[in-house]
């Protein structure tokens, strides 16, 4: 028998296809809430699970499921109890890699849109408010000579980092969780010399762009929270594109609105897809729906990594990029 596996969103070229050579796949007409996942997973009608970032795929469920491994289609996973399906013996695994550069285009674009006021500027054009070349009109902030912090130094930092260095900013960053350990200068690698290690309070109190590329678990839950912002310069900015909920967004709508902060560029939310009250509101913020991987090509290649590693798990093999330790 060919591997069965379930998958809870459908998915672009080739994946389908690389999926249906490989076995017999479902693909639910819905996305299944936390009730009937649990049952379908629970079922052993099913070898693999192919999930996304919106299917909770908690301890109980991994302790019910009778499945070989949950493929996420992300690289992040914090939708998944790792450990739990570690204990279980369930492999887990994810598409690292193919959407650095996509994300860290977003995190740019959000620092130059944030400094630039451009969703203000678009709604004034659009609304017919624009009534010529004005010496004050729209000003906004530069970022060239500024400072970009980042939180975290992985794969979608280092690209942020290049990104920013070609646009003349100074780049500090604190690794994660940050603070944590001294990244050395063989691992800075093509950025030795060209940015800088600093603790978290010091990359907190000295950002223009304070820009977040840490994973979201326990250590990084709330690490934006009241006081962090009580400490950004008042003419900062935040980025976020890595995980809504390492920001107390409550908290952020209230350093905006007080104008304790400058403003936020946001392309993750903390109870996606609902925004705190009065965030949309707020015009010193760009606001995007969780699209840093989306580009065709992107997706397509997270889709194609995330068949693959459903297909070998399904066999019984170690996925090409596998999670559990
Ligand atoms: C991920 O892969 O973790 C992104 O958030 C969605 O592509």
């Amino acid at each position: 028998m060919g591997a069965r596996i379930l998958l809870t969103t459908d998915l672009p070229h080739p994946a389908r296809e690389l999926l249906a050579a490989a076995g017999e796949i479902t693909v639910l007409a819905a996305p299944p809430g936390y009730e009937e996942l649990d049952a379908l997973c629970a079922s052993g009608d099913f070898d693999v699970v192919l999930t996304q970032l919106r299917d909770r795929i908690d301890g109980p469920l991994l302790a019910r499921a009778r499945v070989k491994g949950i493929s996420n289609y992300a690289v992040g996973y914090n939708n998944i109890d790792v450990s739990a399906a570690t204990k279980h013996g369930i492999a887990v695994a994810n598409t690292p890699g193919v959407l650095t550069d996509a994300t860290a285009d977003i995190a740019m674009l959000l620092v130059l849109g944030t400094a630039r006021r451009v969703i203000e500027a678009d709604r004034l054009v659009r609304e017919g408010r624009f009534t010529g070349w004005e010496p004050e009109l729209m000003l906004g902030s530069d970022v060239s000579g500024k400072t970009l912090g980042l939180a975290g130094f992985g794969r979608i930092a280092r690209a942020t980092a290049r990104r920013a260095l070609g646009f003349g900013m100074e780049i500090l960053f604190a690794p994660r969780p940050p603070g944590d350990r001294v990244v050395g200068r063989e691992e800075l690698g093509e950025f030795a010399g060209k940015v800088r290690q600093v603790p978290w309070s010091e990359l907190v109190a000295s950002s223009d762009y304070l820009s977040l590329h840490v994973p979201l678990n326990a250590d990084t839950h709330h690490l934006v929270d009241a006081d962090v912002l009580g400490r950004m310069k008042p003419s900062a900015i935040l980025i976020n594109t890595a995980r809504g909920p390492i920001v107390d967004e409550e908290a952020l709508v209230a350093a905006l609105s007080t104008g304790r902060i400058a403003g936020a560029g946001l392309d993750v939310f903390e109870n996606e897809p609902l925004l705190a009250a009065g965030l949309a509101q707020l015009p010193n913020t760009v606001l995007l729906p969780h699209v840093g991987s989306a580009t065709v090509p992107v997706r397509a290649e997270m889709a194609r990594l995330s068949a693959l590693n459903a297909i070998a798990m399904a066999s019984g093999q170690v996925p090409a990029h596998p999670v559990n330790p």
